[in-house]
């Protein structure tokens, strides 16, 4: 009994004295240009999926959310802040989404995988480390409207994805007042808000 207790005393010391060891020494490959092992890729995902679905057990689904009237609003906040990552039927992702790792998905098959409720709480708080942003300073009605589209978003072809486009920024379309002016192209990433940046000098 005392050796073994001994033995997994010391493989337990060993294995933090190794991990602190590889954190330390720098060996570990941060770039996002690279894959993750095999391991780390399995992990994160065994911990995303079972994360958002604890997390989002709770979450009490919008009774209108497969209203089909609330998909033009829904487009609205899509293209104006998702687009630029996921893409669009017809649309291509930005640039921005070409140097992310992991990549944006394609989310034409999102609503296959998580539930309504599951679709509201990754949009609402986001995914860390992955690029994903959490958009709970956004109301959740405008979130619930986006998987209202979300869950359209399965089987739309690309000429109907531009014409619920063409209809959301119609005059009189669901635009929500938003105090940027100009609307930027759907695949265009968005610029100026950096204020890292000198004055208008993108790379
Ligand atoms: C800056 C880029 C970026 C923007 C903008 C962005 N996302 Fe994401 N999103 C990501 C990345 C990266 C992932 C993948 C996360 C992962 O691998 O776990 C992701 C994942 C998701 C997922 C889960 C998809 C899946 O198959 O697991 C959903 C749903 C989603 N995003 C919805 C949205 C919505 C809706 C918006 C707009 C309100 C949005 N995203 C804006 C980068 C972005």
């Amino acid at each position: 009994m005392r050796t073994i207790i001994t033995t997994i005393a010391a493989v337990i010391v060993l294995a933090v004295v190794a991990g602190t060891a590889f954190v330390y020494s720098g060996a570990y490959y941060v770039g996002a240009d690279r894959s993750h092992w095999w391991i780390t890729t399995w992990l994160l995902n065994q911990a995303r999926d079972r994360s958002i679905r604890a997390h989002a057990s709770g979450v009490a689904v919008s009774a209108d959310v497969g209203d089909p009237s609330r998909i033009v609003a829904g487009v609205t906040h899509f293209d104006e802040h998702c687009v630029v990552c996921h893409g669009a039927p017809g649309v291509e992702r930005g640039e921005i989404a070409n140097g992310l790792y992991p990549r944006p998905p394609n989310l034409a098959d999102a609503a296959r995988h998580y539930t309504p409720g599951e679709l509201f709480w990754i949009v609402k708080h986001g995914i860390r480390m992955t690029g994903m942003p959490a958009w709970g300073d956004h109301s959740d009605d405008e979130l619930w409207v986006t998987v209202a589209f979300l869950q359209e978003l399965v089987e739309m072809s690309p000429q109907d994805y531009a014409k619920l486009v063409a209809a959301s920024r119609a005059p009189g379309g669901h635009h929500h007042d938003s105090q940027e002016q100009p609307q930027p192209a759907p695949s265009q990433a968005p610029t100026g808000e950096d204020h890292d940046h000198p004055a208008g000098h993108h790379h």
